[in-house]
C-alpha cells in the first residue's frame, strides 16, 4: 500500500514514498531552480526541456516559532517572514509584497497567503491514509471516500491555480472607513500547482437527484460558530472548465498544515473562501448552505449599508445576490516598492515598473494599463501569462496529469511591466494601473465601500514624491497596523480620501475637521507610570489574596475593588492572572473604564504577554472530564441541543455538557458568562445569564432568553438575537460562575463572601430579569424546611411577556403561607383581573413589611431599578439590604 507522508519531493511520480527530514531545498535539488522574478517573472525548464514554471526553491519549516508555542496550533512550523494580520492566532497572514512578486509565478508553500478562521486540526500523518470524506445530502448514492482511495480510485490532475482572498487590498478600504474586516495589504495571493481530483468525478459517483443545485462544503475546523463551511452551485462544480478540484497536494509536496492537510477545495477563479480546507463532508442541497460563515462573510453588501445597519438587520446578510464567487479584475504595482527611491542623477533613461493582475472566472486579463496623469491618457503594459506556457504539454507532473491544452480558461495570475521614461516619472505626482479582462470589465476608477471590506480594486496607486535628487514612491497602504502609506499621510494632513481625487484637496475644499477622526479612547492607565511586569509577578497574584489582571497589556490590582465590584468579587478573583481584555472591554462601560487609572500598577514586559496568550486553552484542557462544567477561568463549550419556542420572543435554549453525568456548577443566586460572536460586527459579545433548569440536573442546561429582536429603527440584542441565529449542534462558550450573591439554604445567604441570616426576601424584577430571582425563589420553595418569606413582584408588559408564569404559579399554589408572587402589567387587555401599572415603592409598601432580617433583590431593565432603588431607600431600606442582580 501506498503510504501518503506530509511532504512529497517535488518531480517524484506518485509522490507517495518521502521521508520529510529530507525534504528541504527538494525543489532545489532535483529541478532547476526558478530565478527570482526577472523581467518575464518565470521561466524555468523541466527535464524534458519543456518550458513551463516549476515551484520556487523551498524549505520546509520544521520548528514551531516561539510565538506559536502557547496558543492551539503550536503543532505547526511556519515560516517568520510572514505578516501577520490579527496578531498571533488565529494565522492569517500574507507575505512581503516584494518578497511573493520575487518568488516569480509559482508561491512557495511557506509563503503563500493563510486565511484560517480559527485552529488548524492537527493530524496525524499516520491517519491521513484514513482520512474521510463524506459525499451526503440529496443524492441516490451517499458514499465515504478515504484520501487513499481518492488517490488510487479516481484519475489524478495537477493545475496551476492561483487562490485570493476576498479581502486582498482591504487595508485601502479600512483607510478611508473601518469595515468588518482586518488590514490584508495587497499580497493576499498566491499561487501553487495543485494536484489532485477533478471535484465532479467524485459528484457523479454519488448520483445527484433531480432538485440537486448546490454543494456545500465543511471542514474540520470548528470555530465559535461551528464548522466551517460554504457552498457553490452543482452546475459549476459539474463544468470541468471551471476546474474544481480535491486537492492534496501544493507543488508536488502534501498540503502543508495551514493550506488544509491533508485535503481541500481549490476552486480557480473564485474567491478563497469558497475553497474549503481541511474537507470532511460534500452535501448536495436545494438551497445554498446555511453555513454561519457561509451567511455572514464574503458578501458585497451595498454601500450604504452600515456596520451598525449590518449587525440590526439580518436580511443584508442571507441575500444571496450580495455573495461573492467569481473574482473581479484587480491589480497591483509591485516595482516600485513601498518607500522605493529613485535617485535622478545619473539615472537610466526608464524605469521598468511590475505587478501583478487577475480576473475571476477563468476570464483572463486582456489589458493592463498604466497612467501618469490621473487617468487622462493611459499606456499599455506588457502582460505575461506564464499559465499559458503549460498549455503547450501534455505530461505527468507530481502524479497527477497536467492537460491544459483543451481549454482556454484563465486560472492564475498574469504580470504586467511598462519602462517608463525617468523624466516623466520625474514630472508625474502618481501611477496608477488598472488591468481589464475578456469581458471587458474595467477596474473602476473609485473605491466601492462596504461593510466587509471585500473585492477592493480600484486603480492601484502609488504617489510619486520628488525629494531633492530623489524621486521616492509610495504604495496606497502598508498591511496590517504596520505604518506607511501615502493613504495614511492624506488623512493625517486632513484630507478626505473619499473626495473622489484620493484625498487631494481641491480648490475651495476644507480639511476634514478633526471631530471625523475616531473619538479619543478613555485611557485606563496611570500616564506616568513606566513599570514592566514580569509573568512570574503577574502569577504570583492569580488567586483571591491581591489579586492581578491584565486587560491591554496593563496590569491592575483588583484588591481594593473587591468589595465594590458591581459584578462582584469572584468575578476579579477569576481574572486573576489572565488577560480579561476581551471580557471586560466587552461588558464594562465607559464609567468603569475611566476608574482604572486608579488600580494599574504597570505593563507587562513582552514575554509575559506572549506567556499568556493561551491561557484559556491550558486550562479548559485541564478540566475537559470534570465533574463540574463551570470552570471559573477559562471558557468552556456547551453544544447547543435544543430550542424550545415559548412564544414569539422567547426560547428555551438546551445546551449539551461534556458528558452524560456533569453538573453545571453554578450555586444557587449566582450567573454565568456567555460568549459568542456577533454574527455581523465579529465582535466578542458577552453576557452574563441565569439558567432555569435545575442546579443539580446532569448533562445539559436550559436557559430562558427573551430575543429582542430590532424593530423599526430600534436597534435589538445583539447578544439574545445572536444566540437565536446559532444552529443546533454549534457551540457557545461560557464561563463562571459570577455574582455576588448565593443562596446558602434555609435563610442563609452569601453577600460579598460574608454569610448573613434573614427571614424573608423581596424579589423584584421586571421582563427578563425573573430567571436569577426564578432560581433563588425556587430553591426557597423546594425545600419544605425552608421557612424564609418569599414576596415576588414580577412587572412586564402583556400577560404572554410573563416568563416563567405557570412555573412561579405552581410554586405560589400550596406555599401561600410561604409565598406570595404579585404580576403587574402595564399594557395588559381588559381581560386581565390582576394588577395593572409598573411596581412602585407603594405597592412594595403596600405588600411587604420593612424590618432588618428581610434582603431585597432587584433583577430588571436599569430604570427600573434606580427608581426601585430611591424609592426603597426613601422607605426606609438600607443600601445593605438591597441586592442588584
Ligand atoms: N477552510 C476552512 N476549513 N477554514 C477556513 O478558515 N478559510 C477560507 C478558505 N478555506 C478557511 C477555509 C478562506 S477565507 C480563504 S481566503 C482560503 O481558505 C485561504 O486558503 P489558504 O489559507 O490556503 O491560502
Amino acid at each position: 500500500m501506498e503510504v501518503l507522508t506530509p511532504a512529497v519531493a517535488v518531480g517524484s511520480r506518485t509522490g507517495l514514498e518521502h521521508d520529510e527530514s529530507k525534504n528541504q531545498h527538494t525543489a532545489q535539488e532535483k529541478l532547476p531552480p526558478s530565478p527570482p522574478a526577472t523581467d518575464d517573472n518565470c521561466s524555468t525548464s523541466d527535464d524534458d526541456g519543456v518550458d513551463i514554471p516549476l515551484p520556487p526553491p523551498t524549505t520546509i519549516p520544521t520548528k514551531t516559532l516561539d510565538i506559536d508555542l502557547k496558543t492551539p496550533d503550536s503543532h505547526v512550523p511556519r515560516d517568520p517572514r510572514l505578516i501577520r494580520l490579527t496578531g498571533v492566532h488565529p494565522f492569517n497572514v500574507e507575505a512581503p509584497l516584494t518578497a511573493l512578486f520575487d518568488e516569480g509565478f509559482l508561491t512557495s508553500p511557506e509563503l503563500f497567503y493563510v486565511r484560517n478562521h480559527g485552529a488548524v486540526p492537527q493530524v496525524r500523518d499516520e491517519d491521513i491514509p484514513d482520512w474521510e470524506l463524506s459525499v451526503e445530502g440529496l443524492v441516490e448514492n451517499p458514499i465515504k471516500i478515504t484520501l487513499r482511495e481518492l488517490m488510487t480510485e479516481y484519475e489524478q490532475v495537477t493545475c496551476p491555480i492561483t487562490l485570493v482572498c476576498a479581502g486582498n487590498r482591504r487595508k485601502e478600504q479600512n483607510m478611508v472607513r473601518k469595515s468588518k474586516g482586518f488590514s490584508w495589504g495587497a499580497a493576499g495571493l498566491s499561487t501553487a500547482l495543485f494536484t489532485g481530483v477533478i471535484m465532479s468525478e467524485v459528484i457523479k459517483k454519488a448520483k445527484p437527484k433531480r432538485k440537486a443545485k448546490y454543494v456545500c462544503m465543511e471542514g474540520a475546523d470548528l470555530l465559535p460558530n461551528g464548522f466551517y463551511g460554504t457552498s457553490v452551485k452543482l452546475n459549476w462544480v459539474m463544468d470541468e472548465n471551471r476546474g474544481f478540484m480535491l486537492s492534496y497536494k501544493m507543488n508536488g509536496e502534501m498540503l502543508r498544515p495551514d493550506h488544509g492537510k491533508p485535503l481541500r477545495v481549490v476552486i480557480p477563479g473564485q474567491i478563497g473562501g469558497r475553497s474549503v480546507k481541511w474537507l470532511k463532508k460534500l452535501i448536495v442541497t436545494e438551497a445554498p448552505s446555511d453555513n454561519w460563515y457561509h451567511i455572514y462573510d464574503n458578501r458585497v453588501l451595498p454601500t450604504m449599508v452600515s456596520p451598525e445597519e449590518s449587525a440590526n438587520n439580518s436580511k443584508w446578510w442571507t441575500d444571496e445576490r450580495y455573495a461573492i464567487y467569481d473574482l473581479s479584475p484587480n491589480s497591483a504595482t509591485c516595482y516600485p516598492q513601498h518607500d522605493e527611491q529613485l535617485c535622478l542623477t545619473n539615472a537610466p533613461e526608464t524605469y521598468r515598473a511590475k505587478g501583478y493582475a487577475y480576473s475571476g472566472g477563468g476570464r483572463r486579463i486582456t489589458r493592463v494599463e498604466i497612467s501618469l496623469d490621473k487617468g487622462a491618457t493611459w499606456r499599455l503594459a506588457n502582460v505575461e501569462y506564464a499559465e499559458d506556457r503549460y498549455r503547450e504539454v501534455e505530461k505527468d507532473l507530481f502524479g497527477g496529469r497536467l492537460d491544459m491544452s483543451w481549454r482556454e480558461t484563465c486560472f492564475c495570475w498574469c504580470f504586467w511591466s511598462i519602462d517608463l521614461s525617468t523624466a516623466d516619472l520625474a514630472t508625474s505626482k502618481d501611477i496608477f494601473v488598472r488591468a481589464m479582462d475578456e469581458s471587458m470589465n474595467v477596474q473602476p476608477r473609485d473605491m466601492y465601500w462596504s461593510v466587509l471590506g471585500m473585492m477592493n480594486n480600484p486603480w492601484f496607486r502609488v504617489t510619486i514624491t520628488r525629494e531633492g535628487e530623489f524621486l521616492r514612491f509610495e504604495h496606497p497602504t502598508q498591511p496590517a497596523l504596520i505604518p506607511g502609506g501615502w493613504m495614511e499621510r492624506v488623512k493625517k494632513a486632513g484630507g478626505n480620501l473619499a473626495n473622489g481625487f484620493w484625498g487631494e484637496k481641491l480648490e475651495g475644499e476644507a480639511s476634514v475637521a478633526p471631530s471625523a477622526e475616531p473619538v479619543k479612547e478613555i485611557s485606563m492607565v496611570k500616564e506616568d507610570l513606566k513599570k514592566a511586569i514580569t509573568i512570574d509577578e503577574l502569577r504570583k497574584h492569580d488567586g483571591a489574596e491581591q489579586p492581578w489582571f491584565v486587560v491591554n497589556g496593563e496590569v491592575y490590582n483588583g484588591t481594593d475593588f473587591l468589595e465594590g465590584h458591581p459584578g462582584g468579587a469572584q468575578s476579579i478573583i477569576s481574572a486573576a492572572g489572565l488577560d480579561c481584555t476581551e471580557e471586560f472591554m466587552a461588558i464594562h462601560s465607559e464609567t468603569a473604564k475611566a476608574m482604572m487609572p486608579t488600580y494599574h500598577i504597570g505593563s507587562l514586559d513582552e514575554a509575559a504577554k506572549s506567556a499568556l496568550s493561551a491561557g484559556d486553552v491550558e486550562a479548559v484542557q485541564s478540566t475537559g472530564d470534570s465533574e463540574l462544567f463551570l470552570h471559573s477561568k477559562a471558557w468552556k463549550k456547551a453544544i447547543l441541543h435544543g430550542k424550545k419556542i415559548v412564544s414569539w420572543d422567547t426560547r428555551i435554549f438546551t445546551y449539551k455538557l461534556e458528558h452524560a453525568e456533569q453538573r453545571l456548577g453554578l450555586p444557587v443566586g449566582q450567573h454565568l458568562m456567555v460568549r459568542l460572536k456577533d454574527p455581523a460586527t465579529r465582535e466578542t459579545i458577552i453576557r452574563s445569564y441565569t439558567p432555569i433548569s435545575e442546579i443539580n440536573d446532569k448533562g445539559f442546561m436550559d436557559m430562558l432568553v427573551k430575543v429582542y429582536f430590532a424593530d423599526k429603527g430600534v436597534a435589538g440584542g445583539k447578544m439574545s438575537m445572536a444566540m437565536d441565529s446559532l444552529p443546533i449542534g454549534h457551540f457557545i462558550e461560557m464561563k463562571g460562575p459570577i455574582g455576588k450573591f448565593e443562596y446558602l439554604g434555609r435563610g442563609r445567604c452569601l453577600v460579598q463572601n460574608k454569610e448573613r441570616k434573614i427571614k424573608s426576601f423581596v424579589m423584584i424584577c421586571g421582563g427578563s430579569g425573573i430567571t436569577p430571582i426564578y432560581q433563588v425563589f425556587r430553591a426557597v420553595i423546594r425545600d419544605p424546611e425552608d421557612t424564609t418569606q418569599c414576596t415576588v413582584f414580577d412587572g412586564n408588559r402583556l400577560v404572554e411577556d410573563i416568563l416563567c408564569k405557570e412555573d412561579l404559579d405552581q410554586l405560589e399554589a400550596g406555599n401561600q403561607h410561604r409565598c406570595k408572587v404579585l404580576h403587574t402589567l402595564t399594557k395588559a387587555n381588559d381581560e386581565w383581573t390582576g394588577l395593572r401599572g409598573r411596581i412602585t415603592g407603594q405597592l412594595v409598601q403596600a405588600n411587604c413589611t420593612r424590618d432588618d432580617d428581610t434582603l431585597i433583590l432587584l433583577c430588571g431593565p436599569e430604570e427600573m431599578e434606580k427608581s426601585m432603588h430611591q424609592a426603597l431607600l426613601e422607605q426606609g431600606w438600607k443600601d445593605e439590604q438591597l441586592m442588584f442582580f
